[in-house]
C-alpha cells in the first residue's frame, strides 16, 4: 500500500496532522455566524490526510462477479488552511474516492485530490501542460471511456484519469460555452444525453442555463433562463416531457461576501419559491412557472408525467435552509420525503408526505430516471444532521420503507442502485455504498441486495482508511460506452 501525506492547516496558522477539535480554535478567532463548522470538520466530515493507493483489498462475503468497473464517489476534503468561522461544508477542496471490482476481486482503493492550481502548489507538483479550473468537488461521472469530476456555480467539468489522477478541466471537449455545468445532471435513459440546469457565480448575474449534453459528451444546446435573483440551483429534475426547474429562495448574501465566507448563499424571504416547467425542446418564454411554499430542496428523488398530464416529482425538502447556519446544510431543518404534484395547466401544486423521517441522498434505478418508477433508495439523517445511520428504500407504491440499520457507529453515503444483469424486477440489483465505521476509524464499500437491503450485506470490501461524509458518486462499468451519472 502506497501512501503519500499532507500537512494540514487550520486557521492560517498551526499545522495539524489531522483535524480534531476546529471548535477550540474558533473560540480564539470569533467568527460571524451564529453557529461554527466544527461539526462540518470534525469526526468523519474530516479531511483525510493521505492519499492512498491500496491494492487486493479484503473483501467479507462475496462480491457479485458481474461487477467490473469502479465505484467512485466525490467529496469535499480540506487542504488547509482553514478558517473554521468562515469554512462551508460545500467549499472543501474536492477529492474522490474510488474501488476497482473485477470478477469478484477487489483490484484496487485509491484516493485522490481533484487537483486545482492551489492543489498542485501546495502538493509542490509541477502543473506543466494542466488546464486547471475551481474546486470540483461534487460528483463524479462517467461519459463512455471519459471521467469526469463536476461541481456547480460557474465551474467546468475536470477529467480525471482511469486511476484517479487529474488531467485538467475539459469543458465537454470545447462545447461548454459559459464554463458553467451543475454535479446534478440528469440522464435520458432513452437517449444516453444529460439534461442539467446551471447558474454561475458571479457569471451569470440574472438568469441560469438549462445545458444539454449529447451522449457523446458534446453540449448540443444551452438555453438561458432569467430569474429574479443570483439564486443557488442546486438539481433539477427531468421528465419525459419537461425540465424541472427548482427557483428556490437560496441566494447570493452582500452579507455573507462581506464577512469573507467561502460560500456566501443564504435564505432569502423575500424570493418568491417556484418550480418552472421547461418543455423539452422550448424556449424560456414557454416555462410554466408554478408558485410553492417555502422551502428548499437539494435532491430530487425522481420525476416523471403521470397518466393525467401532471408533473410528479419527489423530492427531499427543507423546511428552510441556510437561515442560522452558513457552514452547512444541516441545522435549520432536516429534508423529510415529498411528493408534489404540478399541473402544467392550471398552474395547480399540491404536496404529500411520503417518509416524515430525516433523509437525504435520494436515488433511483438509473434507467427509469425521468419515467413512472416503484422503489427510491436514500440515507436516514439523524443526530441533528451529524449522523447517518441507516439506508432506506422507499416503496411508493405501497408506501412501505424499508430501512437497513447499519449498526452502532457505522454511518453510510449516498446508495448507488447497480441493476443485476438479466434483472426480474425494478429492485432486482446491488445497492453501494461507502459505509464508514467509527469503531475502526475506517471505511467500507458495502454491497446490499436491492430487494432486500436489510439481510446481512452480500459483500464488504474493506477499505485501508476512512472515506469522509461527502456528496455523490457513480458506478462506472468497465466497457459501457454510454453516461454513469
Ligand atoms: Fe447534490
Amino acid at each position: 500500500m502506497k501512501r503519500r501525506t499532507f500537512v494540514q492547516t487550520v486557521g492560517g496558522g498551526a499545522a495539524l496532522s489531522t483535524l480534531t477539535s476546529p471548535a477550540v480554535l474558533l473560540a480564539n478567532q470569533g467568527g460571524p455566524t451564529m453557529y461554527d463548522a466544527g461539526v462540518y470538520l470534525e469526526g468523519n466530515f474530516g479531511p483525510v490526510a493521505e492519499e492512498i493507493t491500496a491494492t487486493d483489498l479484503p473483501v467479507i462475503g462475496a462480491l457479485p462477479p458481474e461487477l467490473n468497473g469502479r465505484y467512485l464517489r466525490n467529496g469535499p476534503n480540506p487542504l488547509g488552511p482553514v478558517d473554521p468561522a468562515r469554512h462551508h461544508w460545500f467549499s472543501g477542496e474536492g477529492m474522490v474516492h474510488g474501488v476497482r471490482l473485477s470478477e469478484g476481486r477487489a483490484q484496487w482503493y485509491r484516493n485522490r485530490y481533484v487537483r486545482t492550481e492551489d492543489i498542485v502548489a501546495a502538493l509542490g507538483e509541477d502543473p506543466a501542460g494542466r488546464r486547471f479550473a475551481g474546486s470540483a468537488n461534487t460528483h463524479v461521472i462517467g461519459l463512455g471511456e471519459h471521467t469526469f469530476a463536476i461541481v456547480e456555480a460557474g465551474s467546468p467539468p475536470v477529467e480525471l484519469s482511469y486511476e484517479l489522477d487529474t488531467i485538467g478541466a475539459n469543458n465537454f471537449f470545447g462545447t461548454l460555452p459559459d464554463m458553467a455545468f451543475t454535479a446534478h445532471p440528469k440522464v435520458d435513459p432513452d437517449t444516453g444525453d444529460l439534461h442539467a440546469m446551471a447558474y454561475s457565480w458571479p457569471g451569470f448575474l440574472d438568469h441560469v442555463q438549462y445545458v444539454h449534453v449529447g451522449r457523446d459528451g458534446r453540449v448540443k444546446q444551452t438555453l438561458d433562463v432569467p430569474v429574479p435573483g443570483m439564486v443557488m440551483m442546486h438539481d433539477m429534475s427531468l421528465t419525459g416531457r419537461y425540465v424541472v426547474i427548482y427557483d428556490l429562495p437560496v441566494t447570493i448574501s452582500g452579507d455573507l461576501i462581506n464577512q469573507g465566507m467561502r460560500f456566501p448563499f443564504a435564505w432569502n424571504p423575500d424570493y418568491e419559491p417556484r418550480v418552472g416547467l421547461l418543455p423539452r425542446g422550448g424556449t424560456a418564454a414557454d416555462i410554466r412557472w408554478i408558485t410553492v411554499a417555502p422551502c428548499y430542496v437539494f435532491h430530487p428523488m425522481n420525476a416523471y408525467d403521470d397518466e393525467d398530464g401532471n408533473v410528479v416529482v419527489d423530492v427531499c425538502r427543507y423546511d428552510r435552509m441556510f437561515v442560522a447556519d452558513h457552514n452547512g446544510p444541516f441545522r435549520d431543518s432536516l429534508a423529510t420525503l415529498r411528493r408534489w404534484t404540478l399541473n402544467p395547466v392550471s398552474g395547480g401544486f399540491s404536496e404529500t408526505v411520503i417518509d416524515d423521517r430525516p433523509q437525504e441522498f435520494p436515488r433511483c434505478h438509473p434507467m427509469l430516471n425521468s419515467k413512472p418508477y416503484r422503489y427510491g433508495y436514500s440515507v436516514a439523517v439523524a443526530g441533528g444532521g451529524s449522523e447517518f445511520p441507516a439506508i432506506n428504500k422507499q416503496d411508493l407504491v405501497t408506501g412501505t420503507t424499508a430501512v437497513f440499520d447499519l449498526g452502532p457507529g457505522r454511518h453510510s453515503g449516498e446508495p448507488y442502485f447497480v441493476p443485476r444483469q438479466g434483472a426480474s424486477s425494478e429492485d432486482d440489483g446491488y445497492l453501494l455504498s461507502f459505509v464508514y465505521d467509527g469503531e475502526r476509524d475506517a471505511s467500507e464499500l458495502v454491497v446490499l441486495d436491492a430487494r432486500d437491503p436489510a439481510r446481512a450485506p452480500l459483500a464488504r470490501v474493506m477499505l485501508p482508511a476512512r472515506v469522509p461524509y461527502g456528496f455523490h458518486g457513480s458506478w462506472v462499468p468497465d466497457g459501457w460506452d454510454g453516461p454513469s451519472v
